[in-house]
């Protein structure tokens, strides 16, 4: 299975999102590869962070895969492993366009704001010429980074927004909120479901990160 995080927004928690589900799938026992597809590298200095500081975690595989075709070695991933977890560029690369033309999953996280939510039309279009070869291609979108405080309404405009392309792409329930946890875990090569911090809002991302795996691998089967 091979689950690519695309997106052509920068900044939009790609590599966050990839790098905790690389972490909790491995922690379930599955043969997984981080697949770092973005020159910036932040999903290969998190598992190498998570290898040195924390070798007591099952470790977490990656591979760089930059500047380059990708979807012969993400096809050969899949062979070896049971997930291939892709972070692709927030641009329009070639490692996410050949990335879209293997992999099973794309799934986008949206910051509930305007300028994220303008580059779905473009996605879309990308989607679809995805389709005419990699025809069972699904793509997810949900809301990342949504405001925690309960009287914005962004995060509602920004649902509606992407529920207007619901012919192309699903809409997860699961929506995860703006939380500091994210960000030091990302630091520390942790996943926030590993993080010792016991306050309410690190609980509720452990929740929250559970919750997005299980939609996600409910979507996969
Ligand atoms: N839910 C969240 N709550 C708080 N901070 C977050 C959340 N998601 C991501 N971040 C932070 O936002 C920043 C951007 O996230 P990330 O690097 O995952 O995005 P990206 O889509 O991979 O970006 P790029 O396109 O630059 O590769 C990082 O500092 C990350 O720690
Ligand atoms: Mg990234």
């Amino acid at each position: 299975m091979i689950i690519l995080l695309g997106g052509q927004k920068g900044g939009a928690g790609k590599s966050t999102i990839a790098c905790n589900l690389a972490g909790m799938l491995t922690n379930a026992g599955k043969d997984v590869i981080l697949v770092d597809s973005d020159s910036q590298r932040s999903a290969s200095r998190w598992s190498g962070e998570r290898k040195t500081e924390h070798s007591d975690l099952p470790k977490v595989n990656s591979t760089q895969q930059i500047d380059m075709d990708v979807d012969d070695a993400l096809v050969d991933f899949d062979r070896r492993f049971d997930y291939v977890i892709v972070d692709a560029a927030g641009r329009d690369s070639r490692e996410l366009a050949t990335a879209l033309l293997v992999c099973h999953i794309v799934l986008m996280p949206f910051r509930p704001s305007s300028f994220d939510i303008l580059t779905l039309p473009h996605m879309v279009t990308l989607i679809k010429a995805s389709r005419r070869v990699n025809t069972k291609l699904k793509a997810l979108a949900f809301v990342n980074s949504a405001p925690t405080n309960t009287q914005n309404i962004d995060t509602l405009s920004a649902r509606e927004a992407i529920g207007e392309f619901s012919e192309f792409i699903t809409l997860l329930n699961t929506t995860i909120y703006d939380r500091r946890i994210y960000r030091d875990s990302m630091a520390e090569g942790l996943t926030a479901t590993e993080m010792p911090d016991k306050s309410s809002s690190a609980v509720a991302a452990k929740i929250e990160m559970e919750k997005l795996l299980a939609e996600i691998l409910n979507e996969a089967s």
